[in-house]
């Protein structure tokens, strides 16, 4: 996989900033470096005093193929550019290894080395790949260092994963794989990166999206906020990069995208298990970004609840209706499916979790419902989230890596999503049944509904 990710030219015409600061990590910037450039990124390297502690410079320049930039003073006469220059040619800085004492250094807005010169003097994003002891970044001085610089969006960071560190202990702290950083950086790059067509190619996807209404009599339901506009973004991104999209929708006032081959319009979350049953079997990928309710009305009333069969009488009907549990359809095909198919994309809409609070919680709904990747995002915040056109989201992999995609228009944020998992469907693509065998009639299905909402 490692080697299948960049594409010549996937970073063509961009220029990454690449800060190396001193960890034990810092070895693996060298094949970051290499992969950067083999995606076709211009690389200039910055390195600290302590980096080079730990990596030579001269490995960095080799492999980037520029001056590397060590020190504020004499960066300008010997390279020919100055900190200004560096940090407004930048398209995005990346510093991997970041230690806990760079990212403090940043926060606090200092400038008495290169780099941190160069991340203040820029207003590129910036891509962290964060590299410590345990304890030091479960730190909470750390965490809410990485809070302040990710806060507003500029700022993300990527890992680190857990497992075995340098320093001898086993937890949180170890730096994301140079691989992962590629992809976290082509996903902040995605937006600007020319559409390759035919990446989703073969691959049949189904996606969800929008509430479900829950009846309670014939004109009455319970609902939620959704918009549904996320889960179109995404339906619509995958049609263009060649996916066979099926797009199975609650009740949403959106046109179907172009290219989508088949919409399937459904009201209530036992409608929409109905519509997945049919489809997941032949799915190599399904995105439940639906906001599925809970729960539903045990009874439904017939006709319409009315004031007129009496004040008490309507009250005491209305204080009656039991609510019963629905099923949870995410966790239905994560139990269901084999061999890791489909790849199962779920989502974490969550009031008042950010941060690491947010990652943790999406970690549990991931192993719940034995998805591959959860997305996860801070609902009730102005201008994200439901019903907004823009979004800032959190990608949660069962392999431990986290990935953070700043906030930007849902249509972006959907391509930005297919870039970071597109190569991993291509490795995981193989032979898969024929929906035309298994769903007999389903294929252009759409409701009277949709058609009439359509027109
Ligand atoms: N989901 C589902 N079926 C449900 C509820 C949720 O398939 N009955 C899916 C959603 O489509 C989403 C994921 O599960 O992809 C997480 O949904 P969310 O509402 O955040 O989580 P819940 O499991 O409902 O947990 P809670 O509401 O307690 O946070």
């Amino acid at each position: 996989m490692l080697e299948s990710l960049p594409m010549a030219s996937q970073l063509t015409e961009r220029t990454v900033v690449l800060g190396v600061t001193g960890g034990i990590a810092a070895y693996k910037a060298a094949e970051l470096c290499r992969l950067l450039v083999k995606a076709g990124a211009r690389v200039q390297v910055i390195m600290t005093a302590a980096a080079c502690e730990f990596i030579a410079p001269l490995t960095m320049q080799t492999l980037s193929g520029r001056e590397v930039l060590l020190d504020i003073f004499d960066s300008g006469r010997r390279a020919g550019v100055g900190h200004v220059e560096v940090a407004s040619a930048a398209d995005l800085i990346v510093v991997a290894p970041a230690t806990a004492d760079a990212i403090a250094r940043f926060a606090a807005g200092m400038a008495d080395d290169l780099l941190a010169a160069v991340v203040l003097a820029s207003g590129a994003p910036i891509l962290l790949a964060p590299a410590m002891n345990t304890t030091m970044w479960e730190n909470p001085i750390t965490q809410e260092n990485l809070a302040r610089l990710c806060r507003g969006g500029r700022a993300t960071s990527v890992g680190p994963d857990a497992g075995q560190l340098a320093c001898g202990w086993t937890g949180a702290g170890r730096m994301a794989e140079p691989d992962e950083i590629l992809a976290a950086v082509l996903a902040r790059l995605g937006s600007g990166v020319p559409a390759r067509a035919g990446a989703l190619e073969a691959q049949r996807v189904v996606v969800t999206a929008g509430p479900t209404w829950e009846a309670v009599d014939d004109v009455r339901f319970l609902g939620n906020r959704s918009s549904g506009k996320m889960g179109f973004a995404l339906a619509e991104a995958a049609a263009a990069l060649g996916a066979e999209v099926t797009l199975i929708a609650g009740p949403v006032g959106l046109d179907t995208p172009a290219l989508v081959a088949r919409r399937i319009d459904v009201e209530s979350a036992l409608e929409m298990r109905e519509a997945l049953r049919k489809t997941t079997p032949a799915a190599d990928v399904v995105v439940m970004a639906a906001a599925v309710a809970d729960f539903r009305p045990g009874v439904r009333v017939l006709g319409k609840l009315s004031r007129r069969d009496g004040k008490r009488q309507a009250a005491r009907a209305a204080r009656a209706i039991p609510l019963v549990p629905n099923p949870d359809l995410l966790a239905e095909i994560g139990r269901r499916r084999r061999g890791g198919r489909p790849y199962l994309m779920g989502f974490a809409a969550e009031v008042g979790l950010a941060g690491q609070a947010l990652v943790e919680r999406a970690r549990s709904k991931l192993a719940e419902k034995a998805c591959d990747l959860v997305v996860a995002n801070e609902v009730g915040r102005a201008g994200v989230g439901f019903g907004s056109d823009e979004n800032a989201v959190t990608l949660v992999f069962s392999d431990g890596r986290v990935v953070d995609l700043s906030r930007t228009r849902k249509d972006k944020l959907a391509r930005a999503i297919w870039d970071t998992i597109g190569p991993e469907l291509t490795v995981r693509q193989g032979p898969a049944q024929d929906p035309r065998e298994t769903v007999p009639g389903a294929k252009n299905q759409r409701t009277s509904r949709a058609k009439g909402r359509d027109a």
